[in-house]
Protein backbone atom coordinates (compact mmCIF):
# COMPACT_ATOMS: atom_id res chain seq x y z
CA UNK A 1 0.00 0.00 0.00
CA UNK A 2 1.38 3.60 -0.90
CA UNK A 3 1.52 5.42 2.63
CA UNK A 4 1.40 8.80 0.91
CA UNK A 5 -1.43 8.49 -1.43
CA UNK A 6 -4.86 8.58 -0.26
CA UNK A 7 -6.42 5.75 1.14
CA UNK A 8 -9.98 4.57 -0.84
CA UNK A 9 -12.14 2.23 0.81
CA UNK A 10 -15.25 0.58 -0.38
CA UNK A 11 -18.53 -0.17 2.05
CA UNK A 12 -21.36 -3.01 0.95
CA UNK A 13 -23.86 -4.51 2.91
CA UNK A 14 -25.45 -7.74 1.53
CA UNK A 15 -28.26 -10.77 2.52
CA UNK A 16 -31.68 -9.46 4.17
CA UNK A 17 -31.42 -5.68 5.66
CA UNK A 18 -31.56 -5.07 9.09
CA UNK A 19 -31.86 -2.39 11.31
CA UNK A 20 -28.70 -0.80 12.12
CA UNK A 21 -26.82 -1.16 9.10
CA UNK A 22 -26.91 2.65 8.20
CA UNK A 23 -25.68 3.33 11.62
CA UNK A 24 -22.60 1.07 10.82
CA UNK A 25 -22.23 2.51 6.71
CA UNK A 26 -22.10 5.84 9.12
CA UNK A 27 -19.56 4.02 11.67
CA UNK A 28 -17.20 3.28 8.84
CA UNK A 29 -17.64 6.08 6.62
CA UNK A 30 -17.45 9.32 9.56
CA UNK A 31 -13.71 7.59 11.09
CA UNK A 32 -12.39 6.89 7.41
CA UNK A 33 -13.26 10.31 6.59
CA UNK A 34 -13.18 12.67 9.72
CA UNK A 35 -9.91 10.50 11.91
CA UNK A 36 -8.38 9.29 8.44
CA UNK A 37 -8.99 11.31 5.82
CA UNK A 38 -10.07 8.39 3.38
CA UNK A 39 -12.27 8.08 0.67
CA UNK A 40 -15.41 6.09 1.17
CA UNK A 41 -17.16 5.19 -2.19
CA UNK A 42 -20.19 2.67 -1.15
CA UNK A 43 -21.39 -0.20 -3.84
CA UNK A 44 -25.25 -0.54 -4.60
CA UNK A 45 -27.33 -3.85 -4.04
CA UNK A 46 -24.05 -5.85 -2.14
CA UNK A 47 -21.94 -8.12 -4.43
CA UNK A 48 -24.22 -7.16 -7.55
CA UNK A 49 -22.96 -2.55 -6.97
CA UNK A 50 -18.97 -4.85 -7.14
CA UNK A 51 -20.05 -7.24 -10.25
CA UNK A 52 -21.28 -4.19 -11.96
CA UNK A 53 -19.63 -1.15 -10.47
CA UNK A 54 -22.48 0.41 -9.18
CA UNK A 55 -21.15 2.94 -6.89
CA UNK A 56 -21.98 5.96 -4.80
CA UNK A 57 -18.77 8.33 -3.51
CA UNK A 58 -19.86 8.64 0.08
CA UNK A 59 -19.14 12.03 1.43
CA UNK A 60 -19.02 13.00 4.77
CA UNK A 61 -22.43 15.11 4.36
CA UNK A 62 -24.41 11.90 2.33
CA UNK A 63 -23.91 10.19 5.96
CA UNK A 64 -25.37 12.50 8.22
CA UNK A 65 -29.09 11.94 9.51
CA UNK A 66 -28.54 8.37 9.02
CA UNK A 67 -28.08 6.85 12.00
CA UNK A 68 -31.70 6.48 13.32
CA UNK A 69 -33.01 5.03 9.30
CA UNK A 70 -33.81 1.54 9.80
CA UNK A 71 -32.68 -0.55 6.36
CA UNK A 72 -29.29 -0.03 3.90
CA UNK A 73 -29.11 3.32 1.84
CA UNK A 74 -27.44 1.75 -0.57
CA UNK A 75 -29.70 -0.83 -0.91
CA UNK A 76 -28.61 -5.31 -0.94
CA UNK A 77 -29.28 -8.32 -2.09
CA UNK A 78 -28.86 -12.32 -2.01
CA UNK A 79 -26.14 -12.09 -4.27
CA UNK A 80 -23.53 -14.61 -3.99
CA UNK A 81 -20.90 -14.21 -6.37
CA UNK A 82 -19.05 -17.84 -5.64
CA UNK A 83 -21.97 -19.84 -6.35
CA UNK A 84 -21.71 -22.01 -9.49
CA UNK A 85 -24.44 -20.80 -11.98
CA UNK A 86 -24.41 -21.92 -15.56
CA UNK A 87 -21.81 -22.34 -17.81
CA UNK A 88 -22.40 -19.13 -19.56
CA UNK A 89 -21.85 -17.19 -16.46
CA UNK A 90 -19.09 -14.18 -16.16
CA UNK A 91 -16.19 -15.05 -13.79
CA UNK A 92 -17.74 -12.71 -10.85
CA UNK A 93 -14.84 -13.16 -8.78
CA UNK A 94 -12.65 -12.52 -11.13
CA UNK A 95 -15.17 -9.30 -12.53
CA UNK A 96 -15.07 -8.12 -8.51
CA UNK A 97 -11.23 -8.24 -8.51
CA UNK A 98 -11.17 -6.01 -11.79
CA UNK A 99 -13.22 -3.64 -10.17
CA UNK A 100 -11.65 -3.25 -7.14
CA UNK A 101 -8.38 -2.59 -8.48
CA UNK A 102 -9.72 -0.41 -11.47
CA UNK A 103 -11.29 1.43 -8.91
CA UNK A 104 -7.74 1.86 -7.12
CA UNK A 105 -9.28 0.00 -3.53
CA UNK A 106 -7.09 -0.13 -0.14
CA UNK A 107 -10.09 -1.93 1.19
CA UNK A 108 -13.32 -3.24 0.82
CA UNK A 109 -16.10 -3.81 4.55
CA UNK A 110 -18.05 -6.24 3.69
CA UNK A 111 -21.38 -6.04 6.12
CA UNK A 112 -23.84 -9.20 6.37
CA UNK A 113 -24.55 -12.11 7.89
CA UNK A 114 -22.60 -15.84 7.60
CA UNK A 115 -23.55 -15.55 3.69
CA UNK A 116 -21.86 -12.45 3.38
CA UNK A 117 -18.86 -13.07 5.45
CA UNK A 118 -18.13 -16.60 3.77
CA UNK A 119 -17.96 -14.47 0.24
CA UNK A 120 -15.58 -12.21 2.65
CA UNK A 121 -13.29 -14.46 3.01
CA UNK A 122 -13.37 -15.94 -0.38
CA UNK A 123 -12.57 -12.40 -1.65
CA UNK A 124 -9.57 -12.23 0.49
CA UNK A 125 -8.10 -15.13 -0.49
CA UNK A 126 -8.39 -13.57 -4.15
CA UNK A 127 -6.16 -11.19 -3.14
CA UNK A 128 -8.26 -7.97 -1.89
CA UNK A 129 -8.10 -6.48 1.28
CA UNK A 130 -11.61 -7.13 3.04
CA UNK A 131 -12.90 -6.46 6.62
CA UNK A 132 -16.55 -7.79 7.64
CA UNK A 133 -18.51 -6.59 10.16
CA UNK A 134 -21.66 -8.76 11.06
CA UNK A 135 -25.16 -7.84 10.99
CA UNK A 136 -28.69 -9.92 11.35
CA UNK A 137 -31.77 -10.20 13.23
CA UNK A 138 -30.70 -13.59 13.81
CA UNK A 139 -27.79 -13.43 16.29
CA UNK A 140 -26.08 -16.84 14.29
CA UNK A 141 -23.10 -15.01 12.99
CA UNK A 142 -20.32 -17.91 14.01
CA UNK A 143 -17.37 -16.19 15.75
CA UNK A 144 -19.24 -12.81 17.57
CA UNK A 145 -21.41 -12.52 20.77
CA UNK A 146 -23.56 -10.19 19.22
CA UNK A 147 -24.72 -8.67 15.79
CA UNK A 148 -26.51 -5.66 15.61
CA UNK A 149 -30.25 -5.38 14.16
CA UNK A 150 -31.24 -8.52 16.64
CA UNK A 151 -31.68 -5.80 19.40
CA UNK A 152 -34.00 -4.10 17.56
CA UNK A 153 -36.24 -7.24 16.09
CA UNK A 154 -36.10 -8.10 19.38
CA UNK A 155 -38.34 -5.24 20.77
CA UNK A 156 -40.30 -5.65 17.94
CA UNK A 157 -40.81 -9.48 18.72
CA UNK A 158 -41.48 -8.65 22.26
CA UNK A 159 -43.44 -5.80 21.92
CA UNK A 160 -45.71 -8.28 19.20
CA UNK A 161 -46.19 -10.76 22.52
CA UNK A 162 -46.99 -8.45 24.91
CA UNK A 163 -50.09 -7.43 22.79
CA UNK A 164 -50.79 -11.00 22.02
CA UNK A 165 -51.52 -11.82 25.90
CA UNK A 166 -54.29 -8.85 25.84
CA UNK A 167 -56.27 -10.23 23.15
CA UNK A 168 -55.27 -14.21 24.47
CA UNK A 169 -56.43 -13.31 27.73
CA UNK A 170 -60.08 -11.70 26.30
CA UNK A 171 -60.66 -14.60 24.24
CA UNK A 172 -58.89 -17.50 26.71
CA UNK A 173 -57.14 -18.68 23.57
CA UNK A 174 -53.99 -20.47 22.75
CA UNK A 175 -52.07 -18.04 21.18
CA UNK A 176 -48.78 -19.03 18.49
CA UNK A 177 -46.32 -16.56 16.74
CA UNK A 178 -43.40 -17.58 14.78
CA UNK A 179 -40.85 -15.17 14.69
CA UNK A 180 -37.51 -15.19 12.11
CA UNK A 181 -34.59 -16.10 12.82
CA UNK A 182 -33.16 -18.99 10.15
CA UNK A 183 -31.86 -21.77 11.70
CA UNK A 184 -31.26 -20.24 15.07
CA UNK A 185 -33.33 -20.04 17.95
CA UNK A 186 -32.18 -16.52 19.42
CA UNK A 187 -34.71 -14.31 18.48
CA UNK A 188 -37.15 -16.97 19.63
CA UNK A 189 -36.06 -17.85 22.93
CA UNK A 190 -34.89 -14.17 24.30
CA UNK A 191 -38.24 -12.80 22.69
CA UNK A 192 -40.21 -16.00 24.44
CA UNK A 193 -38.46 -15.43 27.56
CA UNK A 194 -38.78 -11.73 27.56
CA UNK A 195 -42.48 -11.39 26.78
CA UNK A 196 -43.67 -14.30 29.11
CA UNK A 197 -43.83 -17.07 26.59
CA UNK A 198 -45.51 -20.26 28.07
CA UNK A 199 -44.07 -22.14 25.18
CA UNK A 200 -41.09 -21.89 23.09
CA UNK A 201 -40.12 -24.12 20.39
CA UNK A 202 -36.85 -23.37 18.94
CA UNK A 203 -34.84 -25.22 16.03
CA UNK A 204 -32.11 -26.32 18.62
CA UNK A 205 -34.45 -28.29 20.82
CA UNK A 206 -36.25 -31.48 19.18
CA UNK A 207 -39.86 -30.64 20.16
CA UNK A 208 -43.02 -33.27 20.62
CA UNK A 209 -46.22 -31.81 19.98
CA UNK A 210 -47.53 -34.10 22.44
CA UNK A 211 -45.54 -32.96 25.13
CA UNK A 212 -46.48 -29.44 24.36
CA UNK A 213 -50.29 -30.38 24.29
CA UNK A 214 -50.02 -31.91 27.64
CA UNK A 215 -48.66 -29.01 29.00
CA UNK A 216 -51.28 -26.44 27.68
CA UNK A 217 -53.69 -28.88 28.69
CA UNK A 218 -52.25 -28.68 32.39
CA UNK A 219 -52.40 -25.14 32.18
CA UNK A 220 -56.24 -25.11 31.21
CA UNK A 221 -56.99 -27.41 33.83
CA UNK A 222 -55.19 -24.54 36.78
CA UNK A 223 -57.29 -22.02 35.14
CA UNK A 224 -54.74 -20.59 33.32
CA UNK A 225 -56.89 -18.80 31.07
CA UNK A 226 -54.61 -18.44 27.95
CA UNK A 227 -51.43 -19.30 26.59
CA UNK A 228 -48.58 -17.98 24.48
CA UNK A 229 -46.49 -20.39 22.33
CA UNK A 230 -43.78 -18.19 20.44
CA UNK A 231 -42.11 -20.73 17.62
CA UNK A 232 -39.21 -19.99 15.78
CA UNK A 233 -39.43 -20.41 12.00
CA UNK A 234 -36.64 -22.69 11.55
CA UNK A 235 -38.43 -25.65 14.08
CA UNK A 236 -39.09 -28.83 12.01
CA UNK A 237 -42.77 -29.44 10.36
CA UNK A 238 -44.08 -30.61 7.16
CA UNK A 239 -43.30 -28.87 3.95
CA UNK A 240 -46.28 -26.79 2.23
CA UNK A 241 -47.34 -25.53 6.21
CA UNK A 242 -45.30 -22.80 8.05
CA UNK A 243 -44.21 -23.39 11.59
CA UNK A 244 -47.27 -21.22 13.38
CA UNK A 245 -49.71 -22.86 11.33
CA UNK A 246 -48.27 -26.42 12.14
CA UNK A 247 -48.10 -25.98 15.36
CA UNK A 248 -51.24 -24.13 15.72
CA UNK A 249 -53.07 -26.95 14.22
CA UNK A 250 -51.56 -29.53 16.00
CA UNK A 251 -52.62 -27.63 19.14
CA UNK A 252 -56.65 -27.17 18.53
CA UNK A 253 -56.51 -30.64 17.03
CA UNK A 254 -54.34 -31.93 20.26
CA UNK A 255 -56.07 -29.68 22.79
CA UNK A 256 -59.13 -28.56 21.93
CA UNK A 257 -58.45 -25.66 23.38
CA UNK A 258 -59.26 -22.35 20.75
CA UNK A 259 -55.82 -21.50 18.59
CA UNK A 260 -55.07 -18.58 16.79
CA UNK A 261 -51.67 -18.00 14.67
CA UNK A 262 -49.52 -15.23 13.92
CA UNK A 263 -46.75 -14.57 11.92
CA UNK A 264 -44.87 -11.53 12.29
CA UNK A 265 -42.82 -11.78 9.60
CA UNK A 266 -40.67 -8.59 8.11
CA UNK A 267 -41.76 -6.13 10.30
CA UNK A 268 -39.50 -8.10 12.37
CA UNK A 269 -36.45 -6.47 9.88
CA UNK A 270 -37.69 -2.68 9.34
CA UNK A 271 -38.05 0.37 11.24
CA UNK A 272 -35.19 2.28 13.24
CA UNK A 273 -32.87 0.82 15.64
CA UNK A 274 -32.65 0.44 19.25
CA UNK A 275 -29.75 2.82 20.56
CA UNK A 276 -28.38 -0.42 21.51
CA UNK A 277 -27.83 -1.21 17.95
CA UNK A 278 -27.07 1.87 16.87
CA UNK A 279 -23.89 2.27 19.20
CA UNK A 280 -23.22 -1.56 17.99
CA UNK A 281 -22.78 -1.10 14.64
CA UNK A 282 -21.29 2.49 15.41
CA UNK A 283 -18.50 0.94 17.38
CA UNK A 284 -18.10 -2.07 14.64
CA UNK A 285 -17.97 0.25 11.94
CA UNK A 286 -15.40 2.67 13.29
CA UNK A 287 -13.63 -0.59 14.56
CA UNK A 288 -13.62 -1.52 11.10
CA UNK A 289 -11.29 1.26 10.32
CA UNK A 290 -8.93 1.12 12.85
CA UNK A 291 -8.13 -1.97 11.54
CA UNK A 292 -7.66 -0.47 7.30
CA UNK A 293 -5.81 2.06 9.12
CA UNK A 294 -3.54 -0.72 10.79
CA UNK A 295 -3.58 -3.09 7.24
CA UNK A 296 -4.88 -6.22 9.49
CA UNK A 297 -6.96 -7.52 6.49
CA UNK A 298 -8.94 -10.34 6.33
CA UNK A 299 -10.45 -10.21 9.59
CA UNK A 300 -14.45 -9.98 10.93
CA UNK A 301 -15.22 -7.34 13.53
CA UNK A 302 -16.64 -8.76 16.77
CA UNK A 303 -17.94 -8.26 20.21
CA UNK A 304 -16.60 -10.15 22.99
CA UNK A 305 -18.08 -9.78 26.69
CA UNK A 306 -17.96 -5.62 26.23
CA UNK A 307 -14.64 -5.71 24.00
CA UNK A 308 -14.97 -5.10 20.20
CA UNK A 309 -12.28 -7.40 18.83
CA UNK A 310 -11.38 -8.75 15.35
CA UNK A 311 -11.21 -12.76 14.57
CA UNK A 312 -9.94 -14.30 11.12
CA UNK A 313 -12.53 -14.36 8.27
CA UNK A 314 -11.16 -17.77 7.36
CA UNK A 315 -11.86 -19.48 11.04
CA UNK A 316 -15.46 -17.48 10.18
CA UNK A 317 -16.51 -18.44 6.75
CA UNK A 318 -18.89 -21.27 6.55
CA UNK A 319 -19.95 -21.54 10.24
CA UNK A 320 -23.28 -20.42 12.19
CA UNK A 321 -24.13 -19.94 16.13
CA UNK A 322 -26.75 -21.85 17.15
CA UNK A 323 -28.18 -21.67 20.74
CA UNK A 324 -26.03 -24.09 23.14
CA UNK A 325 -28.78 -26.76 24.63
CA UNK A 326 -27.08 -25.81 27.88
CA UNK A 327 -27.02 -21.89 27.14
CA UNK A 328 -28.06 -20.16 30.40
CA UNK A 329 -31.21 -19.05 29.13
CA UNK A 330 -32.39 -22.21 27.83
CA UNK A 331 -31.75 -23.50 31.67
CA UNK A 332 -33.63 -20.46 33.05
CA UNK A 333 -36.74 -20.75 31.16
CA UNK A 334 -36.42 -24.51 32.40
CA UNK A 335 -36.12 -23.87 35.38
CA UNK A 336 -39.11 -21.25 34.94
CA UNK A 337 -41.72 -24.10 34.13
CA UNK A 338 -41.35 -22.65 30.74
CA UNK A 339 -41.92 -25.73 28.06
CA UNK A 340 -39.67 -26.04 25.27
CA UNK A 341 -41.47 -29.05 23.82
CA UNK A 342 -39.04 -31.52 25.33
CA UNK A 343 -39.97 -34.34 28.36
CA UNK A 344 -36.94 -32.87 30.37
O1 LIG B 1 -31.46 -13.50 7.94
C1 LIG B 1 -32.48 -12.64 8.23
C2 LIG B 1 -33.80 -13.21 7.80
O2 LIG B 1 -34.78 -12.24 8.07
C3 LIG B 1 -34.16 -14.54 8.43
O3 LIG B 1 -34.62 -14.39 9.74
C4 LIG B 1 -35.18 -15.05 7.45
O4 LIG B 1 -35.25 -16.45 7.49
C5 LIG B 1 -34.65 -14.57 6.15
O5 LIG B 1 -33.81 -13.47 6.43
C6 LIG B 1 -35.66 -14.14 5.13
O6 LIG B 1 -35.01 -13.93 3.93
P1 LIG B 1 -35.52 -13.12 2.66
O7 LIG B 1 -35.31 -11.66 2.96
O8 LIG B 1 -34.64 -13.57 1.56
O9 LIG B 1 -36.95 -13.46 2.47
Amino acid sequence: MDKSKKKRIGILTAGGDCPGLNAAIRGVGKTAIVKYGMEVVGFSSGFLGLINKEYVHLEEKRLSGILTLGGTILGTSREKPFKRGSQLDINKPALIKQHYDELGLDALVCIGGNGTMKTASLLANEGMNIIGIPKTIDNDVWGTDLTFGFDSALWIATDAIDRLHTTANSHNRVMVIEVMGHDAGWLALYSGVAGGGDVILIPEIEYQMPVVNKYLKARARKKKSYSIVVVAEGIKFPAGTSAATYVAEQIEAGTGLETRKTILGYIQRGGSPSPMDRILATRFGAYAVELIAKEKFGKMVMKKGEKIKAISLDEVGGKIRLVPQKHPLVIKARGLGICLGTGK
